[in-house]
C-alpha cells in the first residue's frame, strides 16, 4: 500500500496521518473488505483475523493520531469521510461475486447494475488500485498468483469475473487440460474455479485468444474449464454491435456453468445485437478546452493532421506514418498503451481544433456511468485504465443472461 498517496491527499485537505490511520492504510485491502462485507458471511476467516489483530492491537496510550481518532475503527471512519467511495454497493443483493483483475471495476459495476454485491477484488497495479478504491471504497488484493491473496477469497460466491490480461501465452505441451495452463494467469483462475466452484463465471479477453498458436491457446483453456465439469459458452462481441457503443471493440466472452448448481444451463444465450443509436458525438465534451490536448499550428505534424483530418463526424488514429480515418464513424478499439507517448489516442476536430480524446471521454467510449471518476493519478494512467478495461454495458448484458438462471 503506497501512503504517500494518502498523504497527499490527506495533507491538501490539511490533515495528517497517525499511528493508527497509518495501521488501517497500511492493511486497505483487509480494512476496506472487512467494512464493504460487514455482517455477512463473505469475509474469509483470514481478512477476519487480520482485521481483528490489527484494531486489538490498538493502544489508547499510542495516539499521536494528527486526525483524531482514537482507535482503528475511527481512523478508519473518519478516513472514509474523506474518501467517500462514488459507488456504494448493494444492500440487498441478488447474486455474489469476485472480481479478479478488476482494473477499474468494469466488471463491477457490470454486475452491480444487475444486482450483484462483490465480495472479493484482486488487482496489483496500484494507480488501477486507486481508481478503484476511489469510486468503490474498496482497496483490491494484489497479485493473485500468489498463495497469500488467494487464501482471502471467500468460499460460496455465485459468480466469479475475470478479464485476465490478454498476455501472449502459448500453451506448451498440449496435451491438453489443467497441468499445461501452468505459469499463466488463466492456470490461477481455473485453480479459484476448481477450489470454489462457483455456480458461474464469466471470462474477457481479446478475440485474438481463438486463433492463437492456430486455436491450440484456445483449446487448452476450453478443455480445461470443461474438464473442471463446466458447461461452456463463448462468443466473441463487438461493442458497437452488441452494447450500442460506439466503439470497435472485439472481445471474446467465456461463460460457464456448474450444471449441478445451474440445472437450467442449456437455456443461456448471449445477448441479441442491437442497433447502434448512439453517436461518438454522445461521448465527446466539445467545450473541453484543455491546451495540452490540442494539436496547434507549432506542432510537427500539424500540415499532415488539416489535410486529413477533414470529416468531423469520425474519429482518427496515429499510424506510424499516416492518420487514418475510422470509416466507420465510430471509436477505433481503445488500448491499454494510448497513454504511452500519447500517439495512440484517438484524434477529433473540435471547435476549439484538432485534438486527442481525454481520458473521461474515453470511459464514455468504455460505457461508464457519469459519475465513474479518476483520482488524481497521471493521465497516460488514467488512459492505460480506460484501454485496458470492458465495455461496461457490454459485460452488463451478458451478466444479466447468466444471473436469470442461477
Ligand atoms: C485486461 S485488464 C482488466 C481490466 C478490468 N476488466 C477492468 O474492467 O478495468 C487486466 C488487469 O489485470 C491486472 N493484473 C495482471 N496480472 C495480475 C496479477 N498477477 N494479480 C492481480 N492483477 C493482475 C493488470 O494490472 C490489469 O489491470
Amino acid at each position: 500500500m503506497q501512503l504517500g498517496y494518502f498523504e497527499n491527499f490527506l495533507y491538501s485537505k490539511k490533515l495528517e496521518l497517525g499511528t493508527e490511520a497509518r495501521k488501517v492504510l497500511n492493511n486497505l485491502d483487509c480494512v476496506s473488505h472487512y467494512f464493504q462485507n460487514n455482517g455477512s458471511d463473505f469475509v474469509s476467516e483470514k481478512i477476519r483475523k487480520s482485521v481483528e489483530e490489527l484494531f486489538n492491537s490498538s493502544d489508547d496510550d499510542k495516539l499521536p493520531l494528527v486526525i483524531d481518532c482514537n482507535d482503528g475503527y475511527k481512523a478508519l471512519n473518519r478516513l472514509s469521510e474523506f474518501l467517500q467511495p462514488v459507488f456504494s454497493s448493494i444492500e440487498n443483493p441478488s447474486f455474489y461475486f469476485i472480481d479478479l483483475f478488476a482494473g477499474i471495476g468494469g466488471f463491477r459495476l457490470a454486475c452491480q447494475n444487475n444486482g450483484g454485491k462483490c465480495v472479493f477484488s484482486s488487482e496489483w497495479d496500484p494507480d488501477a488500485q486507486k481508481t478503484y478504491f476511489h469510486n468503490f471504497g474498496e482497496y483490491p488484493f494484489g497479485d493473485i498468483t500468489s498463495p497469500e491473496t488467494k487464501n482471502y477469497i471467500p468460499d460460496n460466491f455465485d459468480l466469479l469475473c475475470a478479464g485476465f490480461p490478454c498476455q501472449a501465452f502459448s500453451i506448451a505441451g498440449y496435451r491438453k487440460g489443467f497441468e499445461d495452463t501452468r505459469g499463466t494467469l488463466f492456470f490461477d483462475v481455473a485453480t479459484i474455479i476448481r477450489e470454489k466452484r462457483p455456480k458461474a463465471f464469466i471470462l474477457e479477453n481479446v478475440k485474438n485468444l481463438v486463433a492463437h498458436d492456430d486455436g491450440r491457446t484456445f483449446d487448452v483453456i476450453h478443455t480445461t474449464l470443461t474438464d473442471l465439469g463446466y458447461k461452456v459458452f463463448y462468443k466473441v462481441l463487438n461493442s458497437m454491435e452488441y452494447a450500442n457503443i460506439p466503439q470497435n471493440r472485439e472481445r471474446i466472452i467465456i461463460v460457464g456453468f456448474d450444471p449441478q448448481q445451474v440445472r437450467n444451463h442449456e437455456d443461456f444465450r448471449f445477448p441479441e445485437k442491437q442497433d447502434l443509436t448512439n453517436s461518438i458525438h454522445d461521448c465527446i465534451d466539445y467545450t473541453e478546452t484543455d491546451e495540452s490536448l490540442f494539436y496547434r499550428e507549432n506542432h510537427r505534424y500539424y500540415p499532415l493532421l488539416l489535410e486529413t483530418m477533414v470529416d468531423p463526424d469520425t474519429i482518427y488514429q496515429w499510424r506510424r506514418q499516416y492518420v487514418r480515418q475510422n470509416k466507420s464513424n465510430v471509436c477505433p478499439t481503445l488500448t491499454a498503451n494510448m497513454g504511452m507517448g500519447g500517439h495512440n489516442v484517438p484524434l477529433i476536430i473540435t471547435p476549439h481544433g484538432f485534438r486527442k480524446l481525454t481520458p473521461k471521454e474515453c470511459l464514455n467510449f468504455q460505457g461508464f456511468p457519469e459519475n465513474f471518476e479518476f483520482p488524481p493519478i497521471a493521465k497516460s494512467k488514467q488512459y492505460k485504465q480506460a484501454g485496458n478495461s470492458v465495455t461496461v454495458p457490454l459485460i452488463q448484458s451478458v451478466v444479466r443472461n447468466i444471473i436469470r438462471l442461477l
